[in-house]
């Protein structure tokens, strides 16, 4: 299916169906022609309801608001609707509440996004009726019009935007036997060389021992599979801020000698989501011609049991000097993170964020649907959760303090590697990275837990049952919100 702008009117362009979209409560605008067969059949357009108007070739999609994240939900039922039927093309105008740039960018990430389909381990793949969806950049209210050129940026921002979020759902959902850390770094290795303005250095074990990155080498040790740290630069015409990304990259946790019970085992392929979503923000940033430089850093690999495994009474040196107990071989994210962080400080970012599916205490303390943001600075916290909930992605902030970061202290090493206590997981995790966040870097380190939303075992919204892609349109409407404020 291939998304189209046009700039002629909604009556003039010619598709199979039209699709209306309809608020609960004040139903009745200038598009919605046939009241009598919507009264007739009960539609109240409530969000998720659809009407068909077979006699006039529309779809009627009901509402409760036309704010962004509605839109973006409509349009995931409509193309649910129209693919049950035989129509080959579809066309919409331009709905919203305040802003229609922000409205038609938010429908170009709606049926984008929902349009993805897994199918890489099918042997039968579905053909796909609907050919194109054209979009007019005519509004259902008359007194609102757009600028054609803003529109096209709009346009483009959108398929972008949802693209590189596609591009992401895709990696994490491939599974550990395809997507070892080698061949994630393959496949990094290729973006790079498909996509302009953007170079990557894949870096071996050697240089893991050389750059004494104990901690991460400890827990790749027992896997077959040898681990990569990943570098991706993009280095745009003109740059406004160093930016650093960094992405836990577990193509597997089985929790290590402390290990995972087998239903908590299923799913773990998506222990690489931070990873493939620095991936996913930094291709899509290329695409977009931002105006940063962006570091993205991500370490990959295996969590696995073996006679060579690292064991809970280790002790590991980390990069940066500190020495870490190890209480438990299934917190080796952050284990991983740490060296990664400390590496990602070397070349000073401004802004240096993580994403990672830290832990599950994140998922019992927000919910599933939604990410844990942390970090020191309350200014840079507010200024990423406002972009993160205009691009639809749910968020919430946890907060850091004293008596928990005292929960990591170890009788044998400088910390341990989980908390004494059980309550607060997510934030003593957090607060356990924070020991590697150079004094200066303090508050220009975000982390971002995704464990919740990162990967679904049932669809919701305008997500698919399996990977959301979470962490990238956060990313990307934070660094799109950026450019306004650095100019
Ligand atoms: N990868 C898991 C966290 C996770 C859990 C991600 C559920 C996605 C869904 C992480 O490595 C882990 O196992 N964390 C432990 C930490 C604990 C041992 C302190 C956890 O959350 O149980
Ligand atoms: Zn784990
Ligand atoms: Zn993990």
């Amino acid at each position: 299916m291939k998304l189209e702008l046009s700039s002629k009117k909604i009556a003039s362009i010619k598709a199979d169906i039209e699709i209306v979209f309809v608020k609960e409560k004040t139903p009745f605008h200038r598009w919605v022609r046939n009241t009598k067969l919507l009264k007739k059949s009960a539609f109240e357009a409530k969000e998720e309801q659809v009407c068909f108007d077979f006699k006039d070739d529309i779809l009627y999609v009901g509402t409760d608001s036309f704010e962004s994240d509605s839109l973006r939900l409509c349009c995931s039922v409509a193309l649910k609707a129209i693919g049950e039927k035989k129509f080959k093309s579809a066309k919409i105008g331009l709905y919203c509440e305040q802003n229609p740039l922000e409205s038609l960018q938010a429908l170009c990430e709606g049926f984008e996004l929902s349009n993805y389909r897994f199918e890489k381990y099918k042997s039968t793949k579905k053909q796909q009726v609907l050919q194109k969806i054209i979009i007019s950049t005519e509004c259902f209210n008359p007194e609102i019009s757009i600028d054609d050129t803003k529109a096209q940026e709009a346009f483009e921002r959108g398929v972008l935007i949802a693209k590189g979020t596609n591009f992401t759902k895709e990696i994490v959902n491939t599974t550990p036997q395809d997507m070892t850390p080698k061949k994630l770094a393959k496949l990094a290795s290729d973006t790079a060389k498909e996509t302009e303005g953007l170079s990557c250095i894949i870096y071996d074990e050697k240089f893991l021992q050389e750059q004494k990155m104990g901690a991460f080498l400890a827990v790749a040790r027992a896997s077959s599979e040898p681990a990569r740290l990943i570098h991706l630069q993009y280095k745009p015409k003109k740059s406004l801020k160093k930016i650093a990304l960094v992405g836990k990259g577990l193509t597997y946790d089985s929790g290590g000698l402390s290990l995972k019970p087998s239903n908590y085992m299923t799913t773990m392929k998506s222990d690489k989501s931070g990873a493939c979503t620095v991936l996913g923000i930094i291709k899509a940033a290329a695409s977009l011609e931002l105006p940063f430089t962006i570091d993205a850093y991500i370490g990959a690999c295996e969590n696995m049991i073996g006679g060579n495994a690292y064991k809970n009474d280790d002790v590991l040196y980390a990069r940066n000097g500190k020495t870490i107990e190890v209480r438990n071989t299934d917190a080796e994210g952050r284990l991983v993170l740490a060296d990664v962080l400390d590496f990602a400080q070397e070349k000073n970012p401004d802004y240096l964020i993580d994403f990672a599916t830290l832990t599950g205490a994140c998922v019992v303390a927000l919910g599933e649907y939604t990410s844990g943001i942390m970090g020191h600075s309350d200014e840079l916290k507010c200024s990423f959760v406002s972009s993160a909930l205009k691009s639809g992605e749910l968020v919430g902030t946890l907060p850091f303090n004293k008596y928990l970061k005292k929960l990591l202290k170890s009788e044998v090493a400088d910390l341990s590697n989980i908390s004494s206590s059980s309550y607060g997981g997510a934030i003593t995790a957090g607060l356990f990275l924070d020991n590697f966040i150079q004094e200066k870097n303090k508050d220009k380190w975000l982390h971002v837990d995704i464990a919740g939303p990162a990967y679904l075992e049932k669809a919701w919204g305008y997500n698919q049952s399996g990977a959301s892609g979470a962490g990238v349109r956060m990313g990307l409407y934070w660094l799109v919100d950026m450019i306004k404020k650095e100019k």
